[in-house]
């Protein structure tokens, strides 16, 4: 019997959506910035994962540090979403001030008079997250129970000989969609779609030579190309939701982050080995034909996320040669909702 395609409830049901935010995004590594992005004391990125808003910053002893978003006093989100400098990190709501090391400097005006109890700075530090490095990219996770590397699984030997550290981050495109995260990753672990969806793309590949491998929290698909293609024919993805595509001369990289259970952000990192202005052109062309490959995906994501809420969808079977790589991100989605405790259909 062939293996089947998840049920519709894993795409729609608020309640493991909610599981999915503790059992895979809060307790699984997530690609966070190249560590390029990070050069002075008090550089930071922010970002949200499935939710949980984090930031990292880099420490007046250079050390990069990660912590929840989130202020003690009333939980006031501390800094906006993206990249900056900062030199304490002052939450915007009633100034309480925190140093870059996450303990609390400052909670002004928090006491009125002699008599009142004064507050014990110590006891307020922000929450900490784990930060950890790979070959030049920052990783961070909200609870750690296992090693970066551990997750990292097959890509550790897949990647042993390419000099991606070579590559310089050039710049960063974020892309929303109105459909579930795990229907754009079944997507995108598949070249199954390529002719029906990328006739462009379709041309420009030897498509009866495209080989899906899928193991070790790793899938990866290659295609010899031919003619005029971007892409240098292997692309891979890593659980739980990110991505890594070559080019001639660059990469991208992709985290695929829910913004709720219908709704879904692909946040894309573009580096290229040549930097100089008379590549400028050439690089804007690859990240142009790059968005417009993965827009196509878009509208055929959102009409599955709308076909599975509508009730009319039972599990069809995958196929043994393209699709292992689908079957592969459900089966480990199923077991972490299970050690996260899924939620059992009425
Ligand atoms: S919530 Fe941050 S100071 Fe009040
Ligand atoms: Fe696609």
């Amino acid at each position: 019997m062939f293996k089947e395609n998840l049920e519709a409830r894993y795409y729609t049901d608020p309640a493991i959506y909610r599981r999915e935010q503790s059992g895979i995004f809060n307790s699984n590594w997530q690609l966070i910035a190249p560590r390029s992005r990070f050069v002075e004391k008090g550089d930071y990125v922010a970002t949200d994962i499935a939710g949980t808003k984090v930031f990292v910053v880099l420490g007046e002893d250079g050390e990069l540090r990660g912590f929840r978003n989130l202020c003690r006093h009333r939980g006031a989100m501390l800094l906006k979403p993206g990249q900056g400098r900062c030199r304490s990190i002052r939450c915007p709501y009633h100034n309480w001030v925190y140093r870059l090391d996450g303990s609390l400097e400052r909670a002004p005006w928090f006491s009125h008079a002699d008599g009142e109890a004064s507050l014990t700075l110590e006891d307020w530090p922000l929450h900490d997250i784990s930060v950890a490095l790979w070959r030049g990219l920052v990783f961070a996770c909200v609870e750690s129970p296992k090693t970066l590397t551990d997750q990292l699984g097959g890509l550790l030997n897949e990647m042993g000989q390419d000099p991606i550290e070579d590559y310089h981050w050039t710049e960063q495109r974020t892309l929303i969609f109105d459909a579930n995260w795990k229907i754009y990753t079944d997507n995108f672990v598949e070249g199954y779609h390529i002719p029906g969806i990328h006739p462009e793309f379709f041309k420009a590949i030897d498509f009866e030579e495209f080989e899906t491998t899928a193991k070790d929290n790793l899938v990866r698909m290659t295609a010899p190309t031919k003619g005029d293609l971007f892409y240098r024919g292997r692309w891979l993805w890593m659980w739980p939701n990110w991505t890594l595509s070559f080019f001639n001369g660059g990469m991208n990289t992709s985290r695929i982050n829910p913004l709720g259970v219908d709704r879904t952000e692909l946040i894309y990192d573009f580096y290229f080995a040549d930097l100089s202005d008379e590549a400028r052109e050439a690089r804007q062309d690859t990240i142009k034909r790059n968005i417009a490959v993965i827009e196509q995906d878009f509208d055929i994501c959102t009409h599955i996320h709308q076909n599975y809420l509508s009730g009319g969808y039972q599990p069809g079977p995958l196929s043994p040669r393209h699709e292992k790589g689908v079957h592969l991100f459900q089966k480990l989605v199923k077991e972490h909702l299970q050690s996260a405790g899924e939620a059992k259909p009425n």
